[in-house]
Order: C-alpha cells, then sequence, then structure tokens
C-alpha cells in the first residue's frame, strides 16, 4: 500500500459509500478485532483534523470493538468483491469468521495496532476521537419510525483520518 496524502483522495465519496459500500474495522492485538460492512457515513473536517464519521447500531459484534479500542479503519474494496461485502454485511462475527467465509485476509498494520482487509483499493486509518449515542427522544418521528422501530440505535463516532493508502 502507498502512503498518499488525504487531499490526493479523488473519489466520489457519495458514490463510494452508499453503492459500493466499506468495510469498518474496529479492534487491536489486545482486545482483538472486527468487520462490517457499512454504507452509511461521511468524511470532512472537524476541530481541525481530516475527520470519518460512522454510525454503529448497539447489536452489532463490532459496537464492542470500537467501544474497547481507538483503533479503526475504513476499507473500500471493488466490486468484484461484492460477495464479501455481502457477508460482512449480513453475517455476525459472533457467530462465524467473516474472513474465512468471504475469503478475505486481515492485515495486522503494527505501526498503528490495527486492522484492515488485504484486499482493499484504499483504506483510512483513524483514530476514535469522539463517540455519541443518537438520541432517539430528538429525531424526527418519520426517522424514528423507519429506522428505529426495534430500539437498536445507532453510536455515531468521529474518528481521526491518520493515514490514507492506495493500493500500489
Ligand atoms: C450495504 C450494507 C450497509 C450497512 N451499513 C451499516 C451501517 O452503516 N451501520 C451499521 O450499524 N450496520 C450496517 N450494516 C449492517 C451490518 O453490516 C451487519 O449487521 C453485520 O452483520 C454486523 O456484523 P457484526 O455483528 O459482525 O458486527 C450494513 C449492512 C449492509 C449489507
Amino acid at each position: 500500500m502507498l502512503k498518499k496524502k488525504i487531499t490526493d483522495y479523488n473519489k466520489n465519496f457519495f458514490d463510494e459509500i452508499k453503492n459500493s459500500y466499506a468495510i469498518l474495522t474496529a479492534g487491536d492485538k489486545n482486545v482483538g478485532f472486527n468487520s462490517m460492512t457499512v454504507s452509511w457515513g461521511g468524511i470532512g473536517v472537524l476541530w481541525g483534523m481530516d475527520v470519518a464519521y460512522v454510525f454503529v447500531r448497539h447489536s452489532r459484534y463490532t459496537y464492542k470493538f470500537i467501544n474497547e479500542s481507538d483503533s479503526v479503519t475504513l476499507a473500500f474494496l471493488n466490486d468484484n468483491y461484492k460477495e464479501a461485502k455481502a457477508i460482512f454485511g449480513s453475517k455476525s462475527g459472533k457467530d462465524i469468521n467473516k474472513y474465512e467465509a468471504s475469503g478475505l485476509h486481515p492485515t495486522f498494520d503494527p505501526d498503528y495496532n490495527g486492522y484492515y482487509p488485504m484486499e482493499a483499493d484504499y483504506v483510512f486509518k483513524m483514530k476514535k476521537l469522539y463517540s455519541i449515542d443518537i438520541p432517539y427522544d430528538n429525531l424526527p418521528s418519520d426517522i424514528k419510525d423507519k429506522f428505529y422501530k426495534n430500539g437498536d440505535m445507532h453510536t455515531m463516532y468521529v474518528c481521526e483520518i491518520k493515514q490514507f493508502l492506495v493500493k500500489e
């Protein structure tokens, strides 16, 4: 992987996250790690830092790891890995080893004490800065009805993008 400046990022993020999805991985050598598919999130600037925002429901196995560790990666794989992304978005790491089931390979980055799938075209290596539970009561009623009827709320994580890696 080549280390690039974040200002070299030249993709359409809306298309990438919404239509191609990303694999979010949280955890480190001490607590272990887990990965799941995400299609909600954003990138931007906050507190003078390059950041990404991700949203994880409390029922996800990944929720445990993102709370226990500051190491978070957002990895984008092309659509040759559509099936793998479907597995990471429908099966839980509580029940199966999704890497074995999908044929993807987790890479450990020792500089950073975090993981990402080796097959990614590009990766944001990030440090969790802040998290906040989405408060049910403040939401518009149509959003409550559409997304939170079962009470499985999201937590929003703000993560600093520490490094932008691109496949060679
Ligand atoms: C296309 C797609 C996008 C998803 N986006 C999110 C998301 O942004 N946040 C979230 O909490 N779950 C999202 N999910 C659901 C999780 O990926 C799914 O529940 C997964 O099985 C959780 O795995 P885990 O239990 O191993 O963490 C998405 C699923 C798919 C298929």
